[in-house]
């Protein structure tokens, strides 16, 4: 059986187009007829086309209703009583229809845009921290609990506090080590943090306990450099600063840092800003010594060139490469792996 569509009024009882020929019985029909085709209709449109044929100008309820002016008396009465029940009856169902159809409307848009809060969200990732920046807040973390204030300076920096306030002056052997970027005679890439210590000082009267994390550069590739790398540098000035302070100190970091007792040795070594100076070495887990940072004792020239009184303030002075606590922390072998960018790596820090 085919459902006829709603707007076919085919589906009605055919009538006579003169009222006076039609009976209570037979606009029953009719209407019945009617109300059953709008309460088949699935959309407002079809609705609207409906009424539109059942009550419009052009519509047989219309026609009959403008023949009642010719009729008299009685069956004026009759007939306007049985039009008047068939419009309300069909207005009645028009009605209903609408807003049945407006409620299931409402219904099918909530469905449709309904979200499901509890599903898990779609590719949802979680970023984290670089490697390096995560080492950085380790060993920041140590010192900032022992008192020291994070200082910073530029990347661009001056031969002036890169090197010739550090106690090497141009054509110093040591100058050779470091592998500078120059931009020109005057400026550079800061091949190490230590020029944050001239700054400091030059800016602050001691006591002064700082460290300073940060970039710097050296024209040096392989498994164990990069042109860019990272340095933390510490300095603390004060009236009775020493060497055995500084010990403890650079211990304590070291066994704090790897989260287990350590044997750590200082070795004599030479830096031109600190005399003394020596090289901190770390026994690995097969007898091996690991170099992990340099320091020594602030050079008196270096606080003279300061503005510091020499006689009255003593310092000592540390400095680290953060790649390499990073690859000792977490066992890489090869530094680059840092800074290529590639999540596969990166990810396993997450
Ligand atoms: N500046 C040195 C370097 O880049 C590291 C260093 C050694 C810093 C000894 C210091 C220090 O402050 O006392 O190799």
């Amino acid at each position: 059986m085919t459902t006829p569509v709603a707007t076919d009024l085919s589906a009605l009882p055919t009538l006579s187009s003169t009222l006076s020929e039609l009976n209570e019985s037979q606009l029953n029909e009719f209407t019945a007829g009617a109300e059953a085709l709008i309460a088949q209709t699935s959309d407002v449109a079809s609705l609207q086309e409906l009424r539109v044929q059942l009550t419009g100008k052009k519509s047989a309820l219309t026609q009959w209703s403008k023949q009642m002016g010719s009729l008299d008396g009685d069956a004026k009465k009759t007939y306007g009583g049985w039009l008047h029940s068939v419009r309300s009856r069909i207005q009645v169902a028009l009605g209903a229809q609408q807003e049945q159809l407006a409620a299931q409307a409402l219904n099918d848009k909530l469905a449709s845009e309904r979200i499901d809060i509890t599903l898990p969200a779609r590719g949802a990732q979680k970023g984290h921290l670089h490697p390096v920046t995560m080492i950085t807040q380790r060993m920041q973390q140590f010192f900032v609990q022992a008192g020291f204030n994070v200082a910073t300076g530029p990347e661009v920096e001056s031969d002036y506090y890169n090197f010739e306030a550090l106690n090497i002056p141009s054509h110093h052997p040591a100058r050779a080590m470091h592998d500078t970027f120059y931009f020109d005679a005057h400026y550079l890439l800061r091949t190490h943090t230590s020029p944050v210590q001239i700054r400091t000082m030059e800016q602050s009267a001691p006591p002064i306990r700082i460290i300073c994390p940060g970039r710097v550069y050296r024209n040096d590739s392989d498994q164990t450099h990069s042109p860019m790398f990272h340095q933390l540098e510490g300095l603390m000035v004060t009236e009775s600063s020493t060497f055995a302070e500084l010990k403890g100190l650079i211990n304590e970091f070291l066994e704090a840092f790897f989260g287990k007792a350590l044997t750590v040795r200082f070795r004599p070594s030479f830096f031109p800003f600190t005399e003394p100076s020596a090289e901190v070495d770390i026994l690995d887990d097969n007898g091996k010594w690991l170099e992990v940072m340099g320091c020594g004792m602030v050079h008196p020239k270096v606080l003279t060139n300061c503005g510091i009184d020499a006689d009255k303030y003593t310092g000592f002075a540390f400095g680290m490469g953060i790649e390499r606590f990073a690859m000792l922390y977490y066992g890489i072998d090869d530094l680059r792996l840092f800074f290529q960018n590639d999540v596969r790596f990166l990810k396993q820090f997450g």
